[in-house]
């Protein structure tokens, strides 16, 4: 079966005020983004994916959405979408937009109808209740702030139900019209041009007594019929979804091939980074061996970071501790079940663990998604609130506010500028003019995976190495491709299958035994 564009793509993670800002306002926009698409063509990236874009009081950064039809001021208009999708397909971009189906914001007129009269037709468009006792199976998300997954709405007079910020009313799929509503704002956005939607946390879409309230049999079945709505409008629009579960959980998001196409691996990311922690393979090969087969036409969506905390939700509370205290010592460095860090400063700005993250990113099955920023190395700020030190404007270059507005605007946040990640040190400029920086190298390694289909097909085979290398064989229609990573920082000697094995770098031969330096990888392909 011929591979659909998405299975092969490599998707870059994109947070439209942090990007550029085009009108000196001190946001980001969407013309921003525009004059910035000969920076991503470069990079090689196939399709950006945008956080949310509509008009939100931004009490959670857009996730709390005010009005599905809209664009944020902050970001332009409208027009300025039907643009910039229209000039990133020109360059060969697809563009995939958050769309947020389990709640909206408290600012919402459908959620100030339904508070304010319980006559209103909107009243059903949430879940109340007269108790806060209802549901108590259902674990809190952001355990840092919120006590109860109740709320208490004066002007109702009754309890609300909100599985994310109390900011964040959950809708209520129970009714009809919410699920129509929602098929409608699909469909807007489809008709604008999008080439998908990142769909927001979707587990949690029904309620239901004597459950957690997750992955519920009502939930798979409106995602179907949403599936089946999105394919009618645009049959090769992607449906990429946020089920933060267990693979076997996360195995029903896919359905029989008419669900969602694709679904971060949330297990797997923080096992790459235990097992450079660990220098041991073991949590990588453990996990995804309990990952199961999907359906033709779905593949998974693999990640290093994004815009969230590195959640440990999907580890073990030893696991999640150990990773803490390896990752995370300082204790603002935590937040809920994860860790507020760009992947630079987690890896000690090393460039061979940096490297060596990305190898596996781009070789271990799933479509790769990088996260703006990082392909340069940008650090982060934990001293800012929330996730916000990790969504610090771009780094173009050295000049004030590196390059992301004018120099006598004041930027939303303040850039990075400290001695190691500061602009003046970590920008896209710098890094173009220099052939071995870290954003080369990621070009490189974007456009060698993209040139080998065989990095997009399921599966792979583990070879025997030391338990220090991940040693792994890629098999496709036309070709075998070996990728070998060190995740220690001792040299490790690793015995190839009989053969010969050509570099994806510079077609260089190895066989019999090759020797992996400290962190080193090393892509190839059978070649005899
Ligand atoms: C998941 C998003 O990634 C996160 O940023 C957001 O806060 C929650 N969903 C709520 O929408």
């Amino acid at each position: 079966m011929p591979q659909s564009w998405y299975q092969n793509a490599v998707f870059y993670e994109l947070y439209v005020r942090a990007f550029y800002d085009s009108n000196r306002d001190g946001h980001g926009d969407l013309r921003g983004v525009m004059q910035k698409l000969d920076y991503l063509q470069f990079l090689g990236v196939d399709c950006i994916w945008l956080l949310p874009i509509y008009p939100s009081p931004l009490k959670d950064d857009g996730y709390d959405i005010a009005d599905f039809y809209g664009v944020h001021p902050d970001y332009g208009t409208l027009e300025d979408f039907r643009e910039l999708v229209e000039a990133a397909h020109a360059r060969g971009i697809r563009v995939i937009t958050d769309l947020v189906l389990n709640h909206t914001s408290d600012q919402h007129p459908w959620f100030q109808a339904a508070r304010a009269d319980r006559n209103s037709p909107y009243r059903d468009y949430y879940v109340w209740s007269d108790t806060d006792q209802r549901y108590k199976d259902a674990r809190i998300i952001f355990l840092d702030v919120e006590k109860s997954n109740w709320t208490w709405d004066e002007q109702a007079g009754q309890y609300y139900w909100h599985r994310f910020y109390s900011s964040q009313p959950d809708l209520n799929y129970d009714n009809p019209a919410v699920q129509e509503e929602m098929l409608n704002v699909a469909r807007f956005w489809l008709e604008l041009g999008v080439d998908g939607f990142r769909v927001d946390a979707p587990p949690y879409l029904f309620e239901r007594e004597g459950t957690n309230c997750e992955n519920l049999p009502e939930t798979h079945a409106f995602l179907k019929t949403f599936r089946a709505f999105v394919e009618q409008i645009n049959p090769e629009a992607l449906l990429l979804s946020e089920a933060n579960q267990w693979p076997e959980d996360v195995r029903a998001y896919f359905g029989d091939g008419d669900e969602m196409h694709m679904n971060f691996h949330f297990p797997l990311m923080p096992r790459l980074f235990q097992a450079l922690a660990q220098k041991d393979r073991t949590p990588i090969v453990e996990i995804l061996a309990r990952t199961p087969d999907l359906p033709p036409g779905c593949q998974w969506a693999t990640f290093l970071r994004c815009h969230d905390e590195l959640t440990l939700e999907m580890v073990s509370p030893e696991v999640r501790q150990f990773m803490w205290d390896f990752y995370a010592p300082e204790p603002r460095m935590r937040l809920n079940l994860g860790i507020r860090r760009r992947l630079a400063p987690l890896l000690d700005n090393d460039r061979g663990k940096i490297e060596l993250l990305y190898s596996l990113l781009f070789t271990l099955p799933g479509a790769p998604t990088l996260y703006y920023g990082d392909e340069i190395g940008m650090g982060d700020n934990i001293w800012l609130p929330d996730r916000d030190g990790l969504r610090t404007p771009m780094q173009w270059d050295d000049s004030p506010h590196a390059g992301f507005t004018a120099a006598d605007v004041t930027p939303y946040a303040p850039v990075i500028d400290d001695p190691v990640f500061g602009y003046r040190q970590v920008n896209v400029a710098r890094q173009m003019a220099d052939p071995h920086s870290l954003l080369h190298t990621i070009r490189d390694m974007i456009r060698i995976r993209k040139a080998h289909p065989a990095f997009g097909e399921p599966g792979l085979t583990w070879l025997p190495a030391p338990h220090e290398v991940a040693a792994f064989l890629r098999e496709g229609a036309d070709e075998t491709l070996i990728s070998l990573n060190n995740l220690s920082d001792r040299p490790q000697r690793v015995q190839l299958p009989s053969g010969r094995f050509a570099s994806l770098f510079d077609g260089s031969l190895i066989d019999g035994a090759y020797t992996l330096p400290p962190y080193g990888h090393w892509w190839g392909k059978v070649v005899a």
